[in-house]
């Protein structure tokens, strides 16, 4: 998986975990404006419905590509860092991935949670309901605290990760892009 490329850059991520992150990124790219204009329009919008119904599916559905995504790493290690990184950077870069990682699971867990919980049931894409857990307010407080919480390591992280990636493209010009996005010819 993890070759050497003619200009002596190290290897790319597989297609697969390409295809992975890609999906993950554009879902994350539409869920966290959905979530915005949803908590904030006025009650009795007739869109309000349809933007909940979308945000709670596609958190769902990261849910999903997460934990196969994960699956699929354990047993797909990523290639080396790419670059002359020193230790700290990369030990920096290699705790941001985990920290995303594990952001994606707490905050579609805890949405799940919250909703279940809550009073509104959870149409997937209006194609089925997905099954509550029935009332229970201590629940359905604690998911609502870590599920606002959590964005804020939401925004940090992506930030985070989108700068580190910048500094690679702009100023390292190392090739970490390139490793997860396909070969260009
Ligand atoms: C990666 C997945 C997810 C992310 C990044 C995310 C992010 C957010 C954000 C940023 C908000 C707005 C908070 C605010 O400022 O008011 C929000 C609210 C909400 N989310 Fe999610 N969410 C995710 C998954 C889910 C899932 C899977 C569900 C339910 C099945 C869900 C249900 C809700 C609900 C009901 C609210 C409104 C909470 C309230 O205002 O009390 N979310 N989410
Ligand atoms: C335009 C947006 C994005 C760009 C340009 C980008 C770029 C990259 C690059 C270049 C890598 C490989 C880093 C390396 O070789 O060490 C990477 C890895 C990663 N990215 Fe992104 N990314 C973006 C958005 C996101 C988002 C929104 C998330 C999740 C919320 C995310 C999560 C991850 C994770 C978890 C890894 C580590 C993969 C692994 O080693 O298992 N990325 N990203």
């Amino acid at each position: 998986m993890s070759t050497t490329t003619a200009s002596g850059r190290r290897g790319r991520y597989t297609p697969t975990a390409m295809w992975f992150h890609w999906i993950t990124a554009l879902l994350m790219a539409s869920i966290l404006p959905i979530a915005w204009v949803m908590t904030n329009m006025g009650d009795n919008n007739p869109w309000e419905g349809l933007l909940y119904t979308l945000h709670k599916s596609i958190g769902l559905t990261i849910i999903a590509v997460v934990v196969l995504r994960l699956v699929w790493r354990a047993t797909h290690p990523a290639p080396p860092l790419a670059g002359r990184a020193g230790a700290a950077v990369a030990l920096l870069a290699r705790t941001n991935h985990w920290l995303l990682y594990a952001v994606l699971l707490v905050m579609p867990v805890s949405g799940y949670l919250l909703s279940a919980t809550g009073r509104f049931p959870t149409s997937y894409f209006g194609l089925f309901t997905v099954p509550g857990l029935g009332p229970h307010p201590a629940l359905h407080r604690t998911a609502t605290s870590v599920h606002l919480l959590g964005q804020w390591f939401v925004y940090a992280l992506v930030v985070l990760h989108l700068l580190g990636t910048s500094y690679h493209v702009v100023i390292a010009r190392d090739g970490t892009l390139e490793r997860m996005l396909p070969k260009q010819v």
